[in-house]
């Protein structure tokens, strides 16, 4: 979508408002000993509260509020019976729509840890997103973006995933472009001023495509390692991109 008038950017903004909420309501109440399907009903009363449906519930009949992704998962995990536990990477997705307009954001926890890879893949996906951000202005190659990720990724030694990627937003949960995390050279569009954009990062500990691991949603890597991703709903401008996602 770009944003059309102050209606666009207002609608956008609540959307990315409540799945913010969502998201660090969610995070404020991971304990060890829990389910997944217990902190995923945590996060759905969040949006309820607010009249917000779930994107993935919606549109794909996804069986659960948000995706929560557990150490070998890398994206889309179903929410259920799996226990939480201290060392566990997890990652929570949460996209919804509100008054016609979806907003998605998702960060990853490095559950109880100090240090370790985990903390490091972690830092380093989230220093990729900012970076990304940074970088993300009306003008600049949209290919750009991915590039930055993937050269933040590898300069901590890690890898990108190679198939998984952020999205134009808005109307719709998914619209082009599609944002990746590494530079495609058959990408040769620009972006512009007002576009919506779902930029993620995908840095992974060596792995370079997601696969499906068999319950039809669960996506892993294919070299069995760990991925973190972390996502804001942006809109692009001159200068430094307008964050819907943030509290
Ligand atoms: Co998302
Ligand atoms: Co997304």
């Amino acid at each position: 979508m770009t944003i059309q008038g102050q209606k666009d950017l207002d609608g956008l903004r609540e959307s990315g408002k409540v799945v913010a909420e969502t998201l660090e309501t969610m995070k404020a109440a991971l304990r060890e000993g829990m389910t997944t399907r217990e902190l995923d009903l945590i996060g759905a009363a969040v949006l309820k509260r607010h009249g917000a449906h779930s994107a993935p519930s919606k549109l794909y009949r996804f069986p659960g509020t948000t995706c929560i992704s557990v150490n070998e998962e890398a994206a889309h995990g179903i929410p259920g019976d799996r226990v939480i536990r201290k060392g566990d990477l997890i990652n929570i997705d949460v996209s919804a729509e509100l008054n016609g307009y979806y907003a998605d954001t998702g960060f990853s926890v490095p559950f109880g840890m100090e240090k370790g890879e985990l903390v490091d893949l972690c830092l380093c996906s989230h220093r990729a997103l900012k970076n990304a951000l940074g970088a993300a202005r009306a003008g600049v190659k949209i290919n750009r973006v991915g590039e930055v990720v993937e050269q933040t990724a590898r300069a901590a030694g890690f890898s990108v995933i190679r198939n998984l990627a952020g999205h134009g937003i808005g109307r719709k949960l998914h619209e082009d472009p599609s944002i990746l995390s590494w530079k495609d050279p058959r990408e040769r569009g620009r972006l512009h001023k007002g576009m919506a954009l779902a930029v993620e990062t995908f840095v992974s500990t060596g792995g370079e495509f997601a696969v499906e691991n068999g319950d039809g949603w669960t996506l892993v890597a294919d070299d069995g390692g760990f991925v973190a991703q972390y996502e804001h709903t942006i809109v692009v401008t001159e200068g430094e991109p307008l964050v819907m996602t943030r509290l």
